[in-house]
């Protein structure tokens, strides 16, 4: 009997003869010998039917099954350093489990509406699997840091009666005839339950009916929110620095090769270390008003320029080898290129059309505005670590937000600028743990009192400072893995306009 073993496994069985089964990620063919790549999830393995008296009852078989037809090879195992994951299968036995007709994602490449559609399909690719399969093990790290460290996991409702955050991205649904809402975040829940357990966190889907259609926005997507009992802001600005650090060791320390695979930068990762930098609000207005912020976006406008010169003369040549090259295969490449780059093309061209603005709102930008995506990029891009940028004007944040007692005007918050320009990851905060004063935020808000008297309750008996924050999982993905779309970064993506499969 041949072991059924997986790709992955393979250099446990060098010399032996094994099963493997999957799906026909690419077959190639030339006169008496065939390559099958082999996809079974765990990884890829080039699989060799050579044509001999062995293998005649099913070469034919072998050299005609089409991309992603599900098969089971049994074959030798030998060590290829040139191969694909550094093994090959010298075929001894083949049986097609599944003949798949017109797979619709061919290796001529695709746009990026046409593969949305066609996620359910598209996972199987070699890059969504990797993106997946990271997001996997950092959904691990992030249980691990709070199990780890004394947090008790607490889940919260996904129907509430109240906005969580700000009412206008609440989504709406009929509970038996009452409105009530999708969940923004699960915070007001576990504040409470920070007072049983002391250290709590929740971890699931919010929802947000964000009208926005940019890379970082979903209206569904997964936060984790710690919260604890006797912390200040400095405390909860601690415990988010650790949490960050740890997620990177653990996604660097379990998928180097996935990340290099994706053109992740590593050393950028590996510079990262505490203390990460801490900036206040008002500091950050210096900051997008200084000459450093309008040389950066002066440099940006210039190299983008000559990116879009570079790819337009790619473009040129992948336009004329598509139709001219002599393998069919070359053509498909150069197809696929095609695609790759007007995409490209587009996104630059918006991006340097965008500049003139940015550079606008920076120079013009005012106290008590909040921070906005290209303020944010700018911040963090002047920065090699990770940015606390904290005590923003409370007008511009949640009523929950401690006001600060120095500054009345100001909130104890504080947001994470991931670095590189790659946005806010984390939101958080001290929370207001004065009745009084929680009261007074929740009429200047308009709120209804009603809905939160739950939620004062934790004022009127045995308050004590407390706080915690939100770290969105796909933003924090896109930063680690280098995505530069927020719709690669989870399975189903839900975006204005975006709701199939
Ligand atoms: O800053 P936010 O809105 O904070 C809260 O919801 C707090 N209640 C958290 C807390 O203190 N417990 O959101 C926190 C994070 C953001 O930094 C971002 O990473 C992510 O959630 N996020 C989104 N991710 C994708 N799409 C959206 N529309 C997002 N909105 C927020």
């Amino acid at each position: 009997m041949k072991p059924d073993t997986t790709i992955n496994q393979l250099r446990h069985f060098v010399g032996q003869e094994v099963v493997l089964s999957g799906w026909a990620y690419n077959v190639r063919s030339s006169g008496k010998i065939v390559f099958l790549l082999l996809r079974d999830g765990t990884g890829l393995c080039q699989c060799v039917v050579e044509k001999n008296e062995q293998t005649e009852p099913f070469f034919e078989s072998a050299k005609r099954t089409t991309q992603e037809s599900s098969v089971t090879i049994s074959g030798l195992v030998r060590e290829e350093p040139r191969a694909e994951g550094g093994y090959e299968l010298a075929v001894s036995g083949f049986e097609l489990l599944h003949a798949a007709k017109d797979y619709p994602i061919t290796p001529k490449a695709h746009g990026i509406d046409f593969l949305m559609r066609h996620r359910h399909l598209w996972f199987r690719s070699r890059r969504q699997e990797v993106i997946l399969k990271i997001r996997a093990t950092l959904t691990d790290a992030i249980r691990r840091f709070f199990n780890d460290n004394g947090y008790v996991n607490i889940d919260t409702p996904i129907f509430s009666p109240a906005a969580g955050e700000g009412a206008s991205t609440l989504f709406s649904v009929d509970y038996f005839g009452e409105p009530v809402y999708l969940a923004q975040t699960g915070q007001l829940y576990v504040e409470a339950a920070c007072m049983a357990h002391r250290k709590v966190y929740c971890f699931g889907p919010t929802f947000r009916a964000e009208k926005s259609k940019t890379r970082r926005h979903l209206t569904e997507f997964w936060m984790v929110e710690p919260e604890i009992a006797f912390a200040e802001l400095d405390d909860v600005l601690a415990v988010a620095e650790d949490f960050i650090i740890s997620l990177r060791d653990r996604v660097l320390r379990d998928h180097r090769e996935h990340l290099q695979f994706l053109g992740r930068d590593l050393a950028q990762l590996e510079r990262i270390r505490k203390p990460f930098v801490r900036l206040r609000y008002n500091d950050a207005i210096e900051l997008l008003h200084s000459d450093a912020a309008q040389q950066l976006l002066q440099r940006d406008l210039e190299a983008k320029n000559q990116q879009i010169t570079t790819l337009e003369q790619e473009l040129a040549e992948a336009t004329e080898k598509a139709k001219s090259a002599a393998k069919q295969w070359e053509k498909d490449k150069a197809a696929a290129r095609e695609i790759e780059i007007r995409e490209e093309l587009a996104e630059l061209r918006e991006q340097v059309a965008n500049i003139p603005h940015h550079v606008e709102l920076a120079k013009n930008f005012q106290w008590g505005k909040d921070l906005g995506g290209s303020d944010e990029t700018i911040i963090s891009r002047l920065h090699e670590q990770p940015v606390f940028c904290t005590h923003y004007p409370k007008q511009v944040k949640a009523f929950y937000m401690k006001v600060n007692k120095q500054d009345p005007r100001l909130v104890n918050n504080f947001d994470l600028l991931a670095p590189e320009g790659f946005g806010e990851i984390i939101g958080g905060s001290q929370r207001e743990d004065e009745y009084d004063v929680l009261l007074e935020r929740i009429h200047e808000e308009g709120l209804p009192v009603e809905p939160y008297e739950w939620y004062l309750d934790l004022r009127r008996y045995g308050s004590v400072p407390h706080g915690g924050f939100g770290l969105g999982v796909e933003r924090t993905l896109c930063w680690l893995a280098g995505l530069k779309h927020i719709r690669e970064a989870i399975p189903y993506a839900r975006m204005m306009g975006k709701i199939y499969p």
